[in-house]
């Protein structure tokens, strides 16, 4: 994924000093990273290029999650230096910077193999990009960076805005992993959890919202875990939070996102049925629905925990969809194994999820297990999964055909005449309306669905009565 980078301050001139391209890979935390990124070089004129070959500096924010990260980096990177050689030969100078978790992961491997990169930055180290930058322009030679410094970097980051038109936003509010699922590297790569204040993430959400943002996911790589310091001394949890954000005037819409079933406290149920503001769709990977597997990942809680929780939810809000992550082959997972995730998957009901392979992760316990899976077993394990759920994700959005649902409009859709925006959901939603609506919640009743996406009438019909 290629984020776009926001303009420089409102004060810079129209077409920046420096030209900055950001190549994101993984999840919705990189996204984020990568604009706040943008954010710290701004001061420094930078603003995005148009494209690759125009940027003066290009990072490459990278994941280790799952296999093929490495490869994929130096692929990449090979690409980029010869980039990097042809502006040299014009007499220019590209910046080339490699962050994210492989940065973090395998910092020194990266210099080794790609001498040409100038900068090396770990997810918590961003924050010192221009020092780095300077450092590497007087010096001539790379700059490392992949230490976990004792400052957080959210204190040393500039005022979040979103891009012009935005409206949907990112907040970061917790980051790193205490719970070491044994097949996961982000306990390793993003530290130990480590909750940001109330009272910097309320800032923070004011600020987005200021510069248009009506719906604000608050991220976390264990979201749920969240227990910052409150404004008034003590902590508050994720639900306390929640109730605070939902006070503020033009913030109709929130979500958080990715929890653990662990970390889903009474109190936050809760708050799915008293909030309005809190969107009925909760992404909640439980991985596998064998017992035995479950215990063997190191995911502190079974299947009935899992369903038990899901029961809960739905009495606090019946209408919540629900989202999950799977593992399939797992090492020492059998045929019966894989069928009991099978089973909890037709017990729950998905709107839409997420299923991988097993990857074996350097540095892992799971990955030393003795009894790996074979490569075409895990495929078919993988595609009958993937058969269920997206049957699953059909019949949920061909559930939606004939409702009236809130829209919350995003942008111009992939037609002419189109605009486009989000359910309540999470579900993409095209219409035929004008460009005026966006930035708006509109009532918008659903026409057809595929499986990805909705297609929605505009104006709903009610409405449409009402104004004749
Ligand atoms: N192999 C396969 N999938 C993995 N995930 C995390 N680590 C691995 C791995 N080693 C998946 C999990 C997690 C999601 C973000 O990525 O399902 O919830
Ligand atoms: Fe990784 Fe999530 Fe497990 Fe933490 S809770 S170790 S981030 S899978």
């Amino acid at each position: 994924m290629t984020v776009p980078t926001r303009p420089a301050a409102e004060t810079a001139p129209a077409a920046p000093r420096r030209r900055l391209h950001v190549i994101t890979w993984g999840c919705q935390m990189n996204v984020y990273d990568s604009t706040r990124m943008g954010d710290v070089l701004a001061p420094l004129g930078y603003g995005p290029a148009a494209s690759l070959e125009d940027a003066d500096m290009v990072i490459l924010n990278t994941c280790h999650i799952r296999e093929h990260a490495t490869e994929k980096l130096f692929s990449e990177l090979g690409r980029l230096r010869r980039l990097k050689d042809a502006r040299r030969a014009g007499g220019e100078r590209m910046l080339l910077a490699v962050a994210g978790c492989v940065a973090q992961a395998e910092g020194a491997e990266i210099l080794r193999r790609a001498p040409y990169v100038d900068m090396v930055l770990g997810p918590q180290t961003y924050h010192r990009l221009p020092e780095m930058i300077a450092e590497a322009e007087q010096s001539g030679r790379a700059v490392i960076a992949t230490d976990f410094p004792p400052e957080s970097k959210f204190d040393h980051l500039p005022e979040a805005a979103l891009p012009a038109g935005g409206v949907t936003a990112f907040l970061a509010i917790q980051e790193g992993c205490d719970k070491f699922c044994s097949f996961c590297v982000v306990p390793y790569t993003r530290g130990v959890e480590a909750s940001r204040p109330a009272a910097a993430v309320l800032a923070e959400a004011r600020a987005l919202v200021a510069s248009g943002a009506r719906e604000i996911t608050l991220l976390g790589q264990n979201v749920n875990a969240w227990h910052g310091a409150a404004p008034a001394g003590g902590e508050w949890t994720l639900a306390r939070l929640l109730y605070a954000l939902a006070e503020i005037p033009g913030l109709t819409r929130l979500r958080y996102t990715t929890s653990h079933p662990r970390d889903m406290d009474d109190d936050l149920i809760a708050a799915h049925g008293a909030l309005p503001a809190l969107m009925p769709f909760l992404h909640l990977p439980v991985q596998s629905g064998s017992d035995r597997i479950l215990a063997a990942m190191n995911r502190r809680h079974d299947a009935a925990a899992y369903l038990g929780i899901v029961e809960r939810l739905r009495r606090a809000r019946p209408d919540i969809a629900l989202s999950s992550d799977f593992i399939v082959g797992y090492p020492g997972e059998t045929a019966a194994e894989f069928a009991a995730t099978l089973a909890l998957v037709r017990e729950i009901g998905f709107a839409q999820a997420y299923s991988f392979k097993y990857s074996p992760r350097p540095g892992t316990p799971a990955a030393r297990a003795a009894d790996q899976v074979p490569e075409p077993e895990k495929e078919a394990r993988l595609a009958a999964l993937q058969d269920l759920l997206a049957a699953q994700q059909q019949a949920f959005n061909q559930s939606q055909v004939g409702r009236r649902l809130s829209v919350l409009i995003t942008g111009r859709g992939r037609h002419a005449g189109q605009i486009a925006g989000r359910s309540p959901y999470l579900q993409a939603v095209h219409l035929a309306a004008p460009e005026t609506l966006i930035g708006r919640e509109i009532t918008v009743t659903i026409a057809a669905a595929g499986p990805r996406s909705l297609a929605g009438a505009w104006p709903a019909e009610d409405e449409e009565h009402a104004a004749a």
